[in-house]
């Protein structure tokens, strides 16, 4: 498993302008705002670690670099290798495959959308499982209510993939594709081959189709015990923020803390995690004293 992972790089997502959330957006990187305690980077960032991926590009404004390389530098604090790449204009989410061609090399890639946040029990075993599939594409479904707003999957009665479409005014069914996608290396070739679409963008929809129509198309439904929130309005910023309290103040276990999951995979000791939080005393680092003093 970890010789598989190896050849599996990430790309984090976190450009765009933000134009939906203004003015918070103003001076502010959207994927900078605080969910509850943390950056909202932070919880994309989670899941690739959980992936583990531990060789991520994220991809940025340019005037938003110096600000994500202050919160995490080169990774090297969480066990991480980061690098930073720039989208100029917001020519879509499947540019990321033609910024970051040099970085993904002749490795898999794992794409997630700064924005999207994910809980729920049984998260790991569906990225190992998506993270072992050698070849073609691992997207992920989830019921939700305004499926008008997302890209949109829909079955057939054998359960088999009949469609994708991007934001259909009349959807198909209720199952929201989810910004986190598994790619084979020709996902490279198909970002060369797409066009952009009416809204002048190389949707990541229009390379889901090239594998839809190549039958290497996987897709892992999110079932209702699980959680995928969205950040793309006021309100449910606040709502995710609200969530995330709630969760971690039941349970008294963390969601996204970057320490943690890089100490659990073995990519960051004990004396790392000390070292961290020394002089710090915020209810984050307090919370990584307690599990460097429980293991
Ligand atoms: C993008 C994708 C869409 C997907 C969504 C998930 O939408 O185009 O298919 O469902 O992310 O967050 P956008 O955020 O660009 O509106």
């Amino acid at each position: 498993i970890l010789k598989i992972m190896k050849d599996r790089k990430g790309i984090l997502l976190a450009g765009g302008s933000g134009t939906r959330l203004m003015p918070l957006t103003s001076s502010v990187n959207k994927h900078l705002l605080p969910i509850y305690d943390k950056p909202m980077i932070f919880y994309s960032l989670s899941i690739l670690m959980l992936a583990g991926i531990n060789e991520i590009l994220i991809i940025t404004r340019k005037e938003d670099l110096s600000l994500f390389n202050d919160l995490l530098g080169d990774g090297s604090r969480f066990g991480i290798n980061l690098s930073y790449e720039v989208q100029d204009n917001p020519n879509g989410i499947a540019e990321a495959f033609l910024i970051g061609e040099k970085f993904i090399g002749k490795s898999d890639v794992c794409l997630m959308l700064g924005d999207n946040i994910f809980y729920g029990g049984q998260l790991s075993e569906k990225l190992h499982s998506a993270m072992l599939r050698k070849k073609g594409a691992s997207i992920f479904a989830y019921e939700v209510m305004d499926p008008s707003r997302f890209g949109v999957v829909s079955f057939d009665k054998n359960n088999k993939i009949d469609s994708i479409e991007e934001k259909p005014s009349q959807p198909k069914s209720n199952y929201a594709i989810t910004g986190l996608y598994f790619y084979d290396n020709n996902v490279i070739d198909y970002a060369k081959e797409i066009r952009p679409s009416k809204r002048g963008e190389l949707e990541i929809t229009s390379i889901n189709e090239i594998y839809l129509s190549e039958e290497s198309l996987f897709v892992e439904i999110m079932g209702r015990g699980f959680t995928w929130l969205d950040t793309g309005t006021f309100d449910s910023l606040v709502e995710a923020s609200n969530f995330i309290s709630i969760m971690q103040r039941q349970q008294g276990f963390n969601i996204a803390c970057l320490e943690e999951i890089s100490f659990n995979n073995g990519w960051i000791s004990k004396d790392n995690l000390i070292e961290l939080v020394s002089n710090k005393d915020s209810s984050y680092h307090n919370y990584i004293r307690n599990i460097i003093l429980k293991k």
